[in-house]
């Protein structure tokens, strides 16, 4: 894909009522701080437009990247996020749960995952409720270059195999450093809006 330019287009708060698009969406989830704004900058050849932090919690509001006019990405606030207070992350979950559940243009939901650790009982969840409402999730293993070569595929089946999920679960290697599995994001992208 070739990238003419991108557009912050919509930002949601807590509060605020979700879009309906014309344009087909996809969404990146997962837990905070685990990768989700800098795959989106890598995905779009930005190096920072969407905002990315070494300290969790930075997405806070679900954003809305329109790519060429083609296809939102849509950046999820993260789970997990330790210090944030307990209220505030149940809006988030029940904000995260309504844009799966209501999203008439959401294509398909990635789910990272850092490539380093089992999948914590947050992801495992969010992998079972991006099922049953009915998408096939793709994991993105983030991080990849934070492990010698030779331990990827290992991490990749602890990752399979915690999630319960099956051979027919695409998982992507990435790493935002090398942008090592970008192309084939991309033409999962694709064959996801086409
Ligand atoms: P929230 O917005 O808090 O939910 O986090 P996020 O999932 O959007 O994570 P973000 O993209 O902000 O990245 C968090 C930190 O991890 C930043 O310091 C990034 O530079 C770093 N990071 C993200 N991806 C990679 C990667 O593939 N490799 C390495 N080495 N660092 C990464
Ligand atoms: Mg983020």
């Amino acid at each position: 894909m070739v990238i003419k330019n991108v557009n912050l287009e919509i930002v949601c708060g807590i509060t605020s009522v979700l879009p309906t698009n014309i344009h087909p969406e996809v969404a990146f989830a997962g837990k905070s701080n685990v990768g989700k704004s800098s795959l989106i900058n890598g995905l779009m050849n930005r190096k920072a437009y969407a905002r990315t932090s070494s300290q969790p919690g930075k997405t806070q509001t679900i954003n809305y990247y329109m790519i060429n006019e083609d296809v939102y990405f849509v950046d999820l606030p993260g789970y997990g996020y330790a210090t944030a207070a307990v209220s505030v992350k149940e809006k988030w979950g029940k904000m995260i749960e309504k844009y799966l559940q209501t999203s008439e243009m959401l294509k398909g939901v990635f789910l990272l995952l850092d490539i380093r650790h089992d999948p914590s009982t947050n992801d495992k969840n969010m992998y079972e409720w991006i099922l049953h409402n009915g998408f096939k999730p793709i994991i993105i293993a983030t991080k990849m270059d934070k492990l010698n070569r030779s331990q990827v595929a290992k991490h990749v089946k602890a990752i399979r195999t915690g999630l319960n999920a099956g051979s027919d679960t695409i998982i992507i290697p990435y790493s935002a450093v090398t942008k090592q599995g970008r192309d084939e994001i991309w033409a999962t992208i694709e064959s996801l809006i086409s």
